[in-house]
């Protein structure tokens, strides 16, 4: 340790600070701002426009009335879903690892959001499989999140597999999960489909990231979905994989580190 009451050298400190980071940083903030005034506005504006419509020509035609009614009302219903969605992001987006408070049956998890989904993949015409290895350990974690993730995943499975397809759940034990090495439980959802180009899978999770806007869209998306998955999985200390092969397969693999009463 140099003495810094000697009277000589004279010492000097420097502080320099990372500008170009600050800058990424306030230009991701912009993004997404500009983001999520455009996201709101185009319901907003398709609900405007019909208001019009209907206080005007449509006034007097109530076949067409009805049919706006309901454009109105899926749109003012993608609204209320986005807002809920940024509220959820925002919670989970601190990366804070969660408390494990919650002691978790991931199978129990699974069964409850097929049962919720189960209707919209009959519409399809799929169906659901769920393979679960036996004796499976319990983790900590937090319940409502976590069933968040599997209703994303399989949502998705369902809006973007293909009509009269099968989609498989798979939960079972992992031995080392990548980074930590703990062991935990894997849960797969994977179905039939379109599939994800290789060059598009690092960006999938970001916030309002879509291959295809258009279709995206057409199914009520927000493109927050996976932003979301990621946020928990995180905080879980758990992993995200994502495989796809085009016209093929596509699945989504969460791993989460297994029960510990040492943390409780
Ligand atoms: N199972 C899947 N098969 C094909 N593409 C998918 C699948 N899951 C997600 N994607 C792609 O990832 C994008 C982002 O997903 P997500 O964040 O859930 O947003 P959203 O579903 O609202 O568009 C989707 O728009 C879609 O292009
Ligand atoms: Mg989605």
């Amino acid at each position: 340790m140099p003495d810094l009451n000697a009277k000589s050298p004279v010492w000097a400190m420097i502080v320099l600070s990372d500008v170009t980071s600050t800058r990424r940083m306030e230009q991701v903030r912009s993004d997404f701002v500009a983001n999520v005034s455009h996201e709101l506005r185009s319901p907003l504006s398709a609900l405007l426009g019909f208001i019009e419509t209907l206080q005007g020509p449509a006034s007097s035609d109530p076949e067409a009335s009805a049919r706006f009614l309901s454009i109105m009302e899926s749109e003012a219903q993608r609204m209320a879903r986005l807002i809920d969605e940024l509220l959820t992001l925002s919670k989970v987006e601190a990366d804070e690892h969660i408390t494990p408070d919650d002691v978790i049956s991931v199978d129990q998890i699974i069964s409850d959001v097929a049962g919720l989904l189960s209707v919209r993949a009959m519409a399809k015409g799929m169906k659901l499989r769920t393979l679960v290895e036996k004796d499976l350990p319990p983790i900590t974690g937090d319940a409502d999140e976590l069933t968040q993730v599997f209703q994303n995943l399989l949502s998705n499975a369902i809006n973007y597999g293909s009509e009269d397809t099968d989609i498989r759940l798979d939960i079972g034990l992992v031995e080392n999960l990548p980074e930590t090495g703990v062991p935990g439980i894997f849960v797969s959802v994977t179905n039939h489909g379109e599939g994800i180009p290789a060059q598009e899978i690092p960006r999938l999770t970001e916030r309002f990231y879509r291959v295809d806007k258009g279709r995206s869209r057409s199914m009520g998306g927000t493109g927050l979905g996976l932003a979301i998955v990621k946020h928990i999985v995180a905080r879980h200390r758990g992993h995200l994989e994502v495989k796809s092969e085009v016209h093929k397969e596509t699945s989504f693999t969460v791993m989460l580190p297994r029960f510990d009463e040492n943390i409780l």
